[in-house]
């Protein structure tokens, strides 16, 4: 390589994999005594009903009943999940009102009120938000708070343009006045602080366009978010490595596009010596075309985040090494770019897998199954973990089956469906189991290979997916799928700790997971 294009490959290089530009930075979380101010600008909770009290009766008193005439002319009653934005309400540069409904207060519910005052906080010129909570019923409040907080208040303005002399928003601090400011900091820093940041992580990735994110910068990025992250080791499979294990069926996805396909590995360490891990394997097609069963262009730019399952396994290790969890984990992320193109992989073509296993190719856009069996495959050989679970956007059919309200459950495993259910509903991301029927292995039969990568499109899509995967996981591996196609994306309506766009669905998942059911509890 010439000089010059050694130094523009190294441009090339820092423009990719740059580090989030100021634009993107959050507010500064802080932590301070429960007190109300006298100036500035606050966010309070209000009970459906019940405004007269705590903050909002004292905020109403030194504006001199401007903030109850506010609140009247508005119509606001405190209904769980509305927010009202007041600028200007007497001494107060601004003041964000959060209803809380009539609900008692959980983990979950400041959570969302900690999203929505992020959302406003990241819209706001104010230099200094303090959000004030007088409760005491809830251990280390702020500790969920913050964590709501920097969920919310995510943006992606990477490729904005400043505006000259345009305010620039959300940036400054956000205060959060509880009753124990000091454990709630230390409960945001050693524990759920590392979580925002895996989900930050994805979100990032995830909203980054197939022109930034492909196999080897998706790697990159890894690399840089793992860096002086202590207990940790990366491998990653190059194309001749992958042909060296057999890993037919990867391949065959990356083998259309100019972009090499990569086996990324992420392995923490954090429990006993001896303990079988836990493997997280992620779908992570950088971008889905369909390949030669190409899809209509309609919406088509959003197959960008099909690379979310990878993401978010990923995402979360990040988590979990972070906040330097007992467990041994994985995250598999199995990376290609599905183009067309004429060294595509064709419907027909039979493939064989890693494990000897062949498939007929029914389509070239059920490709997410196709990468996803070899990276089970590789981690069950190389690793032996006791669980499996893969995260994908795997099917239009779950989309169609549970909306955006849940993620798609498939597993065998009774234990397992109980833990991750319980996961799901505590981390906020929610799952709903969905059946693996014996009957589904008619639809994957080839006459010429021992499978087929998809079946009849009136049939039970996801559940057959599911099925298809589930052929590669080996006895006594208690395993799960999770299909995340509807959860990835958020379209509107938003919710007060998922904005607009790329979800990172799984982190906060798979960390509750392991952070309820798997690991082992301090000393
Ligand atoms: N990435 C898509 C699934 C998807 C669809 C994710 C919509 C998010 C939103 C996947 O690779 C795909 O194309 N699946 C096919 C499978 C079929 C060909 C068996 C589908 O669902 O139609
Ligand atoms: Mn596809
Ligand atoms: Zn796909």
């Amino acid at each position: 390589m010439n000089r010059f294009a050694s130094l523009s490959a190294v441009i090339v290089a820092i423009v990719a994999f740059a580090a989030p530009s100021p634009a993107d930075a959050q507010r500064k979380l802080e932590f301070a005594p429960y007190a109300v101010p006298a100036e500035g600008a606050v966010a309070v909770v209000v009970r459906q009903g019940a405004p007269m009290e705590g903050a909002f009766a004292e905020v109403d008193r030194v504006s001199g009943g401007a903030l109850q005439r506010a609140v009247a002319a508005a119509g606001f009653i405190g209904d769980r999940g509305v927010m009202l934005n007041l600028p200007g309400v007497g001494p107060y540069q601004q003041v964000v009102l959060v209803g809380v409904g009539s609900e008692a207060a959980s983990p979950r519910l400041l959570e969302d009120v900690g999203g929505l005052v992020g959302q406003a906080a990241a819209l706001s010129g104010a230099p200094r938000i303090e959000l004030l909570w007088p409760g005491t019923d809830i251990a280390m409040a702020g500790g969920h708070l913050a964590m709501g907080a920097s969920l919310g208040q995510y943006t992606f303005r990477n490729y904005r343009t400043p505006r000259p002399g345009a305010p620039v928003l959300g940036q400054g601090e956000l205060v959060l006045r509880v009753a124990d400011a000091e454990g709630a900091r230390r409960a945001w820093t050693a524990q759920w602080q590392p979580v925002a940041e895996g989900v930050r992580f994805a979100r990032d990735l995830v909203t980054e366009p197939a022109n930034t994110i492909y196999p080897e910068s998706f790697v990159e990025r890894t690399r840089e978010a793992f860096r002086d992250v202590p207990g940790v080791s990366i491998e990653v499979l190059d194309v001749p490595a992958m042909q060296a294990l057999g890993m037919g069926s990867l391949l065959a996805v990356g083998q259309g596009s100019q972009r090499p396909p990569r086996l990324l590995v992420v392995r923490y360490r954090g429990g006993g010596r001896d303990e079988a891990p836990v493997a997280f394997v992620g779908k992570g097609i950088t971008f889905d075309t369909g390949g030669i069963s190409i899809k209509p262009s309609l919406n088509l730019w959003q197959m960008k985040y099909d690379m979310t399952g990878a993401a978010s396994v990923t995402g979360a290790v990040l988590a979990l090494a972070k906040r330097g969890a007992r467990v041994n984990a994985i995250a598999v992320a199995a990376l290609a770019e599905n183009m067309p193109s004429g060294t595509a992989t064709r419907p027909g073509d039979v493939i064989r897998t890693m494990s000897g296993k062949t498939y007929e190719v029914m389509s070239t856009d059920a490709e997410g199954r196709m990468v996803l069996v070899d990276a089970i495959w590789f981690v069950q050989q190389r690793d032996r973990p006791r669980v499996v679970i893969d995260v994908a956007t795997l099917t239009g059919s779950q989309v169609t089956a549970l909306g955006d309200e849940y993620g798609g459950l498939f597993t065998r495993d009774e234990a397992l469906a109980a833990n991750l259910l319980a996961a799901g509903a505590a981390s906020g991301e929610d799952l709903w189991r969905l059946p693996l029927h014996p009957s589904y292995a008619k639809d994957l039969e080839s006459p010429i290979a021992d499978l087929r990568n998809g079946g009849s499109t009136a049939r039970a899509g996801a559940g057959v997916g599911a099925f298809f995967i589930g052929s590669w996981v080996q006895e006594g591996v208690a395993w799960a799928h999770l299909d995340i196609a509807s959860m990835a994306w958020r379209d509107l309506p938003v919710l007060p700790t998922v904005p607009l766009g790329a979800s990172g669905f799984g982190v906060r998942l798979l960390d509750r997971y392991v952070r309820d059911h798997v690991e082992t509890p301090a000393p």
